[in-house]
């Protein structure tokens, strides 16, 4: 995320942080929520959807009854709304109870191809989900882990790397979209081209990036992309999205009368009905966010296509209504340009206090803050910003590799992380509550 001065006040003025957070029930509670990188809180539309599907009744799928045809119109309206959050086919969206499951699953049904002498290579940037899951699957198949390494200076993970790590017996790169800790934002694309120069998969976390930063899954070279909808204003379940071919040859472990199709092989015993109807509400929430935001190149705004002349945000006359997917693409990028003036500020204050240290410098990044005060342990900075209404995380938050490069383990670090649903009082709190420690 950049946003130099002048662009920062544009962008903090351009995004309705009133009505976004209005949406919001919980955050009238008067507390600062920077613990969105654990879990967001869910606008009313998402409560009064999961609400609505059960007020409806839903039943179990392929009963020859309403109830049971309205829970398949929920799934299909589920994984039609994730594939428009990520640019997936819709077909190719599997849903599970979290991306960590997701990921056993996977690693359990793609390393039975692999064959001694094959390798992968993870990352020491990655949340533990997207290597422990690896490198266990690699341990019973006799595959060899290789590792990517961060320069624990800026917190980049330089894809450069890859040409030495990815040969012709890699089978899978993991690597995230984002850092859960640092924030720091891969150029996945270019490791993607790494991989699939080598002909190995690319295996994707974009749980921590798909709530900042407007995703696309061909841009990135994602051959899985994994996302969990309590990042981004959803209910507790994850979804994973690839192309329908590539699901087509992969077998996993299933129960004998359930389906054998894709992407349903995938997905074990009874989908979340509700829940599900609550996802697609939260995108429709994201897509929602910035209804004047300016277009994405070789997008379109929100009521329609932007030629040539035609002023950014307004729509055009008699051009038809963007799709979702478009509407999605401009929010977020609104999002990201909103996140990131007020990142500014927060890491603009944390700066100013001796006592802190801050992990992390990448040049693009979610705005996420991960940060120590001297002599103040982890727990206790978090303690004392609850005592002040100001919610942060603290400890190693699964980024264990990381932390242990960076010698936080065990008590890890401060993590502060904001949201769209953040305001600039937020941050202050948050400054004002970590300066009582700090100076
Ligand atoms: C980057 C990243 N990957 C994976 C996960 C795990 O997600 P889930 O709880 O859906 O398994 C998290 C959760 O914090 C995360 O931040």
């Amino acid at each position: 995320m950049t946003a130099g001065n002048g662009d920062g006040a544009l962008a903090l003025r351009s995004f309705d942080i009133t009505a976004a957070r209005a949406r919001y029930p919980a955050l009238a509670d008067g507390y600062a929520y920077l613990d969105g990188a654990a879990g967001t809180q869910v606008p009313a539309s998402v409560i009064e959807a999961i609400a609505a599907a059960y007020r409806a009744g839903i039943g179990n799928l392929g009963g020859a009854f309403a109830a049971s045809g309205r829970s398949g119109a929920i799934v299909a309206g589920a994984r039609a709304a994730v594939a428009d959050l990520v640019g997936a086919a819709a077909d190719g969206v599997v849903f599970g109870p979290s991306a960590t499951a997701l990921a056993y699953r996977i690693a359990d049904a793609l390393s039975r191809a692999w064959t001694a002498g094959d390798d992968i290579v993870v990352s020491r940037l990655d949340h533990d989900s997207n290597v422990r899951p690896w490198i266990q699957a690699a341990g019973r198949a006799g595959v060899t882990v290789k590792w990517a390494e961060v320069d624990l200076v800026t917190g980049e993970l330089p894809a450069e790397q890859y040409a030495d790590l990815v040969g012709p017996r890699t089978r899978l790169v993991a690597v995230t979209a984002a850092s859960n800790a640092i924030g720091t934002i891969p150029d996945v694309a270019a490791v993607a081209q790494f991989a699939h120069a080598m002909g190995a998969l690319c295996y994707v976390d974009g749980v921590h990036a798909t709530p900042h930063v407007p995703v696309d899954m061909a841009a990135l070279g994602a051959d899985f992309y994994t996302t969990s909808a309590y990042k981004w204003s959803g209910p507790h379940l994850a979804a994973l999205a690839a192309a329908p071919e590539l699901l087509e040859t992969v077998w996993p472990d299933k129960l004998a009368p359930s389906s054998n199709a894709v992407p349903w092989r995938f997905e074990r015993g009874t989908l979340p009905f509700a829940d599900l109807a609550g996802a697609t509400a939260a995108v429709d929430h994201l897509a929602g966010l910035a209804p004047h935001a300016a277009p994405v190149p070789g997008g379109t705004v929100p009521g329609g296509t932007v030629p040539g002349g035609a002023v950014p945000g307004r729509p055009v006359p008699g051009a038809p209504p963007a799709s979702r997917r478009e509407r999605i693409r401009a929010s977020m990028a609104a999002v990201e340009a909103y996140e990131s003036a007020l990142f500014a500020r927060l890491l603009g204050g944390l700066a100013e206090l001796d006592r802190v240290t801050l992990y992390g410098k990448a040049a693009r990044r979610t705005p996420t803050a991960f940060f120590n005060v001297a002599g103040v342990a982890p727990r206790a900075v978090a303690e004392h910003l609850a005592a002040r209404g100001v919610n942060v995380w603290d400890g190693d938050n699964y980024a264990y590799e990381l932390c242990t490069a960076l010698g936080l383990e065990p008590g890890g670090a401060v993590r502060a992380g904001l949201v769209h649903y953040n305001d600039a009082s937020d941050v202050d709190r948050l400054l004002a509550g970590v300066a009582d420690l700090a100076r």
